[in-house]
């Protein structure tokens, strides 16, 4: 018997140093951690739970016979995060380059199925060279059966992708249908060509970096939600995020205990500028309301007009979507209505209630947005709020104008509790523009222009740039002080834990796309 115990212990020893300690000096060499490395760091102590440690690939073409590693490119199994589940495969740059065998598929997919059956998140550690070159057409189909179950699992548990190496070609769009992309500053890159292809065909001369490094994704693309200066700040970030997040759709993300007290912040009655035309951080609001320092924000450097991410508030999980005044004055656009209307709708599929802050002049005016389609982009937004059943609460700390005001979590496309600040100027547009138009006769016949423009500006502003207007029409609950934010919050989620909205049967909505 020893014999045989021998055995296996050699094999799994075999396993353990992947392809070999050389290809492992040099993926530390380029500050990388090992798949395993990785995965223990990842998950609680001694709580992985290796699965198919010992598949290998059954090619024979180019001599493949004799150049086999247990494993085949990739460890999967399952273990727990803060005590957690969670299914995790990570990829064996020291194996192939960490490509993708059919084998290597398989067991990728096997995880997976496992995830979505009990209903437990799943985790991906990218870093491969794509497609296992040797395999062909089966290398493909691999990619495809997992880019299948994404889609499958898609709103039923969450889905994370940590790019901590190369991502080319079809291997990109695996990362891309799950929830969240997570890349590693200066080690990992993300793109459909590379920058050969991309010199042949366009002509134009680009890095890797440049053309899908973290920092590119995180501020040109969007494709990266969130960046990390290496690998240990990424699977950080990866517990971090996972923290807000309930196991599947059919849960609630986990309460924290909280006590409420008084709760008041007297910074937030000084936040706001005397003159509308200034702006304020946003960002200080939020952390103002929420609990402390439990702000996780997604899309940090991406359309910073809008500001998204994962809170505590009075304990409990969660998603923010906030304009912020401090980059074109706060105004949607194409990126910022895609950006918010993404993370919507995933907070709207795994139960995390929904706190809007608004401060929207209104849609960015030019030929720019108008050509790249903010009509239907900003649609999206529009429909994923509307589309959205878990709580959703809106404080409108300033501007709410024009078909802005609809959109941001307005009353009308069922909004639950909408506070407004005394601050709010509700209206269909800002005084000047608005006096313009109406008052344009008298403003003309009057001898002095500029007094009666000042005069009606006036008169507009007092009465439309307010929040009693809509007030009074119970467009906007209660106007409350600033101070008082976070306790009205607090309560107003509190309260609104049991709703259920039962929508019309229907196969699925046609969201504009
Ligand atoms: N299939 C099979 N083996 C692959 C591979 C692939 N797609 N990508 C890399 N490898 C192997 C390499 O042959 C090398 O093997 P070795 O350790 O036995 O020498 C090992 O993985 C490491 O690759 P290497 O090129 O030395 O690493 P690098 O860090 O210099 O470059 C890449 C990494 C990903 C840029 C480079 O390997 C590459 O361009 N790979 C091909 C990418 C591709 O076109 N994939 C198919 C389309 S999806």
């Amino acid at each position: 018997m020893s014999d045989k115990i021998k055995i296996l212990k050699d094999k799994k020893a075999q396993a353990k140093l992947g392809g070999g300690q050389k290809r492992i000096d040099s993926q530390h060499g380029k500050k990388k951690l090992t798949a395993r490395e990785r995965v223990e760091y990842l998950l609680d102590d001694g709580s992985f739970e290796e699965i198919g440690m010992l598949v290998e690939h059954r090619t024979s073409d180019f001599g493949m016979d004799k150049e086999k590693y247990p494993g085949d490119g990739v460890i999967t199994g399952y273990g727990t995060i803060n005590g957690r589940l969670v299914y995790i495969f990570a990829q064996d740059f020291t194996v192939f380059g960490g490509s993708l065998s059919e084998t290597h598929a398989e067991k990728i997919c096997k995880v997976m199925d496992m995830a979505l059956r009990v209903g437990a998140p799943m985790i991906g550690l990218n870093d491969s060279g794509g497609a296992r070159i040797q395999e062909g057409v089966r290398s493909l189909g691999g990619y495809a059966d997992i880019f299948y179950k994404n889609v499958q699992s898609s709103g039923v548990i969450p889905q994370i992708s940590a790019i901590m190496g190369p991502c080319a070609g079809g291997a990109v769009y695996s990362p891309a249908m799950t929830d969240f992309t997570m890349m590693v500053e200066n080690t990992s890159y993300m793109f459909v060509t590379g920058p050969n292809v991309v010199k042949t065909v366009t002509n134009e001369t680009v890095t890797a970096e440049e053309l899908g490094g973290a920092s590119t994704h995180s501020t040109k693309s969007g494709v990266a939600h969130t960046t990390s200066a290496n690998d240990v700040e990424c699977l950080e970030d990866v517990k971090k995020l996972l923290s807000y997040l309930p196991q599947n759709n059919s849960e609630l993300p986990e309460n924290y205990p909280f006590e409420l007290g008084d709760e008041l912040r007297p910074n937030l009655d000084e936040i706001i500028p005397e003159s509308s035309t200034k702006p304020y951080d946003m960002k200080e609001v939020i952390h103002e309301i929420i609990d402390e320092d439990s702000f996780f924000e997604i899309h940090k450097d991406f359309a910073e007009n809008i500001v998204v991410g994962f809170a505590r508030l009075g304990g409990r999980s969660i998603g923010i979507i906030a304009n912020n005044p401090m980059f074109l004055a706060g105004c949607l656009d194409v990126d910022s209505s895609i950006k918010a209307a993404r993370f919507t709708r995933f907070c709207d599929a795994f139960n995390i209630p929904l706190l809007v802050l608004e401060d929207v002049p209104g849609f960015l005016p030019g030929t720019d947005q108008e050509w790249n389609g903010i009509i239907v982009h900003g649609a999206k937004l529009l429909y994923a709020l509307s589309e959205a059943t878990v709580p959703k609460v809106t404080v409108i700390t300033r501007k709410a104008y024009g078909g802005a005001y609809d959109v941001m979590n307005s009353k009308h496309i069922g909004a639950d509790m909408n506070f407004a600040w005394p601050t709010a100027e509700i209206a269909v547009m800002g005084a000047k523009g608005a006096s313009e138009i109406i008052f344009k006769k008298e403003i003309a016949e009057a001898d002095d222009h500029e007094a009666k423009l000042a005069e009606k500006e006036k008169e507009y502003a007092e009465l439309f740039a307010t929040p009693y207007e809509a007030a009074k029409r119970g467009f906007i609950d209660e106007v409350i002080l600033p101070q008082n934010t976070r306790r009205k919050l607090i309560k107003a989620f509190a309260m609104l834990e049991g709703k259920v909205v039962e929508g019309p049967k229907r196969k699925h909505g046609n969201i504009p796309l």
